[in-house]
């Protein structure tokens, strides 16, 4: 198990650099296998997340080189093999395999996938995409065969506007015969990048980022070069900890039209922004008023900023809600902010937050990865030592984090025990 150790109540002061997209890059990924010559992606984060995607690659027996931020990925040789359990637990994004592998060789084999314990997750609307493109799903124990004879185009509705079923609906129908519609599809920033990345390859998709995305399929796609997007959630997880304990605390290489409902929610609290082209300068200061949020589906407050968010709403006078409508157990950071000092109260999906409350350092735990960051703000804000354990959720979603946040002058340190 990895510890973070924070020794907290410091101003932080400098720049610091995004990465790549998470969610971008673990769709991405599996999207590349559907090339018929090699993709090239470049601004890929080296977070635990991409390693395991690339030993799915590896189990696949699909060509990677690695080198820095960008990644040569040579489906040439792949076989269409099952993904052993052990690889799709790992984390949420091995279910773009499925589409992925649906779309390209008409069977995927694989089991149920891992990532954050934030609500039951379940995949169904990323099935019944598949079987309205002609696929048959079975599911034995733990274990997806879904398979097609033929894939042709469909009309989708999806009841929930989910980013999983968009993105993996849309590798099954890349190369399907015909037209496929998707309505109610999801409009997130990753999606329009992974459209972007299949386009380059040939695909034919229109309206990514819009809630009605048109896929004419294609027989090939070709050899391709794709840069990730910046992540928004890093971003916005530092210009949370800029409002906290900045003074001043750059934030570069981030596209800040992607974070328009947090930087307004921070407007409106009475945060100090500067917001550039690229960049987004935040400081801390003494008074900031309450405000309440609710997430939503993009471009709405999104769920994996709402645990960072409540952590600067401790410092808010007043208080101050958060309501969280996208994943039924996303609370679970609470009693740790609690046990940091906060005051808070949780309502079925509604926190109550009241503030301002000084935080002090105690030992807690990152029951998931944006709980995980929303302990790592915390304790940054909090006198005295913080120990976080199941430290290893961060690094699912943070790349170098202790680096980049030692660059600007936190004292923070992480060891195995
Ligand atoms: C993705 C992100 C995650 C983010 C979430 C919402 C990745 C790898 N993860 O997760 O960081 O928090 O979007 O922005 O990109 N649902 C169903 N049936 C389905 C699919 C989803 O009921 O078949 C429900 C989910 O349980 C959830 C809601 O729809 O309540 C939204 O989920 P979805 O958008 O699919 O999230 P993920 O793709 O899992």
């Amino acid at each position: 198990m990895k510890i973070m150790e924070i020794e907290g109540g410091n101003d932080l002061n400098g720049t610091i650099r995004i990465s790549g997209a998470k969610n971008a890059t673990v769709a991405l990924i599996p999207a590349a296998i559907l090339t018929d010559e090699e993709a090239t992606i470049c601004n890929i984060p080296e977070i635990t997340d991409t390693d395991a995607l690339c030993d799915i690659l590896s189990s696949l027996n699909v060509n990677v080189k690695r080198a820095s931020e960008s990644m040569i990925i040579d489906p040439t040789n792949i076989k269409n093999i099952e993904i052993k359990e052990e690889f799709s637990k790992k984390l949420r994004a091995s279910y773009y395999f499925m589409g992925a592998l649906l779309g390209k060789y008409k069977k995927a084999v694989m089991y149920f996938p891992g990532g954050c314990s934030i609500g039951a997750r379940p995949i169904d609307l990323h099935l019944k995409g598949f079987e309205a493109l002609g696929a048959t799903v079975k599911n034995e124990l733990n274990k997806y065969i879904v398979e097609a004879e033929e894939l042709h185009g469909a009309n989708i509705y999806l009841d929930i506007a989910s980013v999983g079923a968009t993105i993996n609906i849309m590798l099954a129908a890349v190369k399907a015969k015909g037209t496929t519609i998707i309505d109610n599809a999801a409009k997130e920033p990753e999606i329009v990048n992974v459209a972007t990345f299949l386009n380059n390859m040939g695909a034919k998709i229109t309206g990514a980022g819009t809630s009605t995305i048109k896929i004419e399929g294609v027989d090939y796609l070709h050899k391709c070069f794709h840069e990730v997007i910046p992540d928004r959630i890093e971003a916005g997880t530092y210009i949370i900890i800029g409002a906290l304990c900045g003074n001043p605390l750059k934030i570069d290489n981030v596209i800040p039209e992607h974070l328009d409902a947090l930087l307004s929610k921070l407007e409106e609290m009475g945060v100090d922004l500067e917001i550039g082209a690229d960049y987004v300068i935040t400081s801390r200061n003494n008074y900031y008023k309450s405000t309440s949020i609710k997430t939503a589906v993009y471009p709405g407050f999104p769920t994996d900023l709402q645990q960072p968010f409540t952590v600067l709403q401790t410092q808010c006078d007043g208080k101050s809600k958060t309501t969280e409508t996208i994943f039924e157990n996303r609370f679970m950071h609470v009693p740790y902010l609690k046990e940091l000092g906060a005051d808070v109260e949780i309502k079925n999906q509604t926190a109550t937050i009241l503030g301002p409350s000084k935080l002090k350092g105690s030992q807690v735990v990152a029951t998931d990865l944006r709980a995980g960051a929303s302990m790592v703000a915390a304790a940054l804000k909090a006198e005295g030592k913080t120990t976080i354990t199941n430290a290893e959720h961060i690094l699912r979603g943070y790349e170098q984090i202790v680096e980049k946040l030692t660059n600007v002058g936190a004292k923070i340190k992480i060891k195995e025990i």
